[in-house]
């Protein structure tokens, strides 16, 4: 079938959620992908920053066969060698205590909110169930990931949402401790907002973090699905604040590509989910965290956090070089980039895919970067490259 029949077919059977490009992906090697007219693009999604390796990497596609050949599934019921592993890693990589795993970005938070509203009214009362949610934030798409999504726009039409969220504007330290109350038992925070803008906090909105912690009781839990899993130079986004996590929720980049989700929190906190409070039939089974230990591992056998920070001050370099006056601002950290534009973002993305480059975009007209991790100089001169003839 062409591409063209595909998509199609493809309208007619599947939901129309999303919209995508009209382009039938096939088969990827490296930072490149292939559609099915044999067309290749150099990739700056990575899936939405999930390829940490790119495509098709020899070891970890053996890694993946080897463990497929082995276990692929066998439940929550039984414990397997894989899941302990990559629990100990994330333990270790943290300095947090236990680990719950999901299947996505979405059931990361889900498992989060759930235990931060378990801990609120086990240890301040029945009411300590109140969430504080950032404006523009993303958290994910069930029903109390979409609530704590600071995103009006997502949310119309699935009303009503659940109870007991509050918003505050991003960085706004007054509304924040204005929010807080006794029934409040977590604040969520993104470190950097990736789809809301490419924002990041301020120290100084993070000191306030800090102070209603410590000073109100109340949990901070960091999405670090977009930003973690060294995505911005350091192994999880919140390692180069002074942020102390109580929990961090984990996806993306954690299974290279391959869907896996997870939550890291303190043991106080962890304890209060008891048999039978949480679960998932999918969740860190034995394929989704082998590939979760292949990509943790990769990170000091090549390096990969020197490579984030090194790609990223060559990139954003390369960017400012351009000094193009359509480029307004230049924002993010490691290699989660945003350029802010006057020309409309979507314009740019189409323009760009046309001429071999995918990159997406984020809110307020930003262009998003969101290279694998173990890009090289050569692919970052070719993107920028296309995107100087694009602007
Ligand atoms: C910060 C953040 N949290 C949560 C999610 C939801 O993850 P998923 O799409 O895997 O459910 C996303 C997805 O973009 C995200 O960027």
């Amino acid at each position: 079938m062409t591409s063209e029949a595909l998509i199609a077919l493809g309208e007619q059977v599947t939901m129309h959620t999303f919209n995508r490009a009209d382009k039938v992906m096939v088969s990827g090697q490296g930072t490149y992908v292939t559609d099915l007219e044999g067309n290749k693009y150099l990739d700056f999604i990575s899936g939405i920053a999930c390829n940490v390796l790119g495509h098709a990497d020899p070891g970890f596609v053996a890694h993946l066969s080897q463990q497929a050949g082995k276990l692929i599934h066998v439940s929550n019921l039984f414990w397997h060698e894989p899941g302990i592993h990559l629990a100990e890693k994330l333990v270790n990589l943290s300095g947090l205590d236990q680990v719950f795993f999901a299947n996505s970005g979405a059931e990361a938070n889900e498992a989060a909110l759930k235990l931060a509203r378990k801990w609120g009214i086990e240890t301040k009362g029945p009411d300590a169930y109140e969430i504080i949610s950032m404006k523009q934030s993303f958290h994910g798409r069930t029903m109390a990931t979409l609530t704590a999504t600071g995103q009006p726009a997502l949310q119309t039409g699935f009303e009503p949402l659940l109870p007991g969220f509050s918003y505050v504007a991003f960085n706004d330290s007054q509304a924040l401790i204005e929010a807080v109350n006794p029934n409040t038992a977590a604040v969520i925070v993104e470190v950097i907002q990736g789809e809301g803008g490419v924002n990041q906090l301020t120290p100084e909105f993070i000191e306030t973090v800090n102070q209603i912690q410590d000073e109100a009781n109340v949990l901070v839990i960091i999405d670090e699905v977009q930003t973690g899993i060294g995505r911005t130079g350091t192994m999880f986004a919140y390692q180069q604040t002074a942020l102390k996590p109580d929990i961090i929720s984990l996806a993306k980049g954690l299974g290279g590509g391959y869907p896996i989700g997870a939550i890291v929190a303190k043991k106080d906190v962890a304890n209060h989910f008891q048999p039978g409070d949480h679960g998932t039939t999918f969740g860190g089974n034995p394929l989704a965290t082998a590939a979760g230990n292949y990509i943790l591992d990769a990170f000091e056998e090549r390096n990969l956090l020197a490579n984030v920070q090194d790609k990223s001050a060559y990139l954003i370099e390369a960017i400012t070089k351009l000094n193009h006056p359509d480029v307004t601002e230049i924002k993010g950290q490691g290699l989660l980039i945003g350029i802010g534009l006057t020309k409309p973002v979507a314009d740019v993305v189409k323009e760009a895919s046309n001429l071999g480059l995918l990159v997406t975009s984020s809110k307020g007209n930003v262009l998003r970067l969101l290279p694998p991790l173990n890009v090289g100089k050569d692919e970052i001169d070719q993107a920028v490259a296309i995107l100087a003839q694009v602007l």
